[in-house]
């Protein structure tokens, strides 16, 4: 653990979750899958599906609402705006500078990182850097994602899993010693491919053919990434855990990056962390990237489930490939 440094500390939560739900059964009139496949292999019943109008930086903002209203802090006090997020509003500006604006967050430095699923960690630990720097006072953590806009609804393999929504938090300079105690993040380019999506970048600008053939979208190699996750995930947690000092039995709860049930299931078993301290939602949202962990921490507090004094393990995973883990003592 830190024992010189100031830790950074989240101190409020919030979240968005577009109103529509999206069943199983719902989907099984879209593609050839079943509830019963859909249930078993991912443990994902229902998802949230924003408005085709609804854009990643208005759920973003929406989030950050509900955070600044529970911080008590009005939107001049926010002075840097980090959003994590794989579905943009535009490639230029960053949505965040969106989120800005809709928030009328008129004092803050506004940008995006792209970390995919891991990306929220990723805005965490930018954030602890900029507080134990002396840089930054508030900071507003953003993840935002729209999976809809860049999910192929012909591809069974890959639009059952996903869901839209954002999580946002306030992170500030901890009086105490609560707060992040312990980090660990990784990541691996050469294993790109395995979930992207190949064009609509400089690499290839879109074109018509690019569009009619789906290459916008997101491609990925199930099965690769599933064994990838839950190598990282177990790394990660362990490392992590090791940086804080404490060992499994340690952690009070662990919200993990909610993708598959499966998954979670293995990262938890591995770093011998029992099933009744892991928060799960993945059954009713589906796989919101980076705005999994944010939005867990928010129903988790809500629910009386993540209380003060408590050792918690945060973990992810993502396209990239990417992942990470970061302890905070609550
Ligand atoms: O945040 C990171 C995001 N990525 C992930 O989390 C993905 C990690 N990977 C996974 O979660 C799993 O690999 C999946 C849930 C995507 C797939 O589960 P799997 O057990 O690895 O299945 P599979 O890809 O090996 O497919 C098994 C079968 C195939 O049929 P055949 O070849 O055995 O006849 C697929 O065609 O299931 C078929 N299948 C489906 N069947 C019904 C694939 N998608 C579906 C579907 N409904 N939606």
């Amino acid at each position: 653990m830190r024992s010189d440094t100031p830790l950074a500390k989240i101190t409020s939560t919030g979240r968005f979750l577009p109103p529509q739900v999206t069943t199983n059964a719902d989907l099984e009139a879209l593609v050839n899958t079943t509830d019963e496949w859909i249930t078993g292999r991912t443990g994902i019943k229902e998802r949230r599906l924003a408005e085709e109008n609804m854009s990643t930086a208005q759920m973003g903002a929406s989030a950050s609402f509900d955070v600044m209203a529970k911080a008590n802090l009005g939107p001049n006090d926010i002075d840097l705006i980090i959003l994590s997020t794989a579905t943009p509003d535009r490639l230029l500006p960053s949505t965040a500078c969106d989120i800005q604006a809709l928030i009328g967050a008129n004092n803050a430095v506004a940008f995006d990182i792209g970390g995919a699923c891991s990306g929220f960690l990723y805005g965490l630990s930018t954030a602890e850097g900029y507080i134990a720097a002396g840089r930054a006072d508030n900071v507003l953590v953003v993840a935002s994602e729209k999976m809809s806009s860049i999910v192929d609804w012909t591809d069974r393999s890959t639009c059952v899993l996903f869901g839209d929504g954002a999580g946002a938090c306030i992170v500030q300079k901890s009086e105490g010693r609560k707060g992040i105690i312990g980090t660990h993040h990784g990541s691996d380019g050469k294993l790109a491919e395995l979930l992207y999506r190949p064009a609509g970048g400089s690499l290839i600008p879109s074109t018509p053919e690019s569009m009619k053939a789906g290459d916008h979208l997101v491609k990925m190699a199930g099965k690769e990434v599933y064994k990838h996750a839950v190598r990282s995930m177990t790394e990660a947690s362990q490392k992590a855990l090791e940086d804080a000092g404490l060992l499994g039995e340690d952690v009070d709860l662990l919200i993990p990056h909610q993708a598959n049930m499966r998954i979670i299931e293995s990262t938890a078993r591995h770093a011998g962390i029992p099933m009744d301290k892991v928060f799960v939602n993945v059954d009713r949202y589906g796989n919101m990237s980076s705005a999994t962990i944010p939005v867990a921490l928010d129903e988790a507090l809500e629910q009386g489930i993540l209380q003060e004094g408590m050792n918690v393990l945060t973990v992810a995973f993502g396209a990239g490939l990417t992942w990470g883990a970061v302890v905070i003592r609550w």
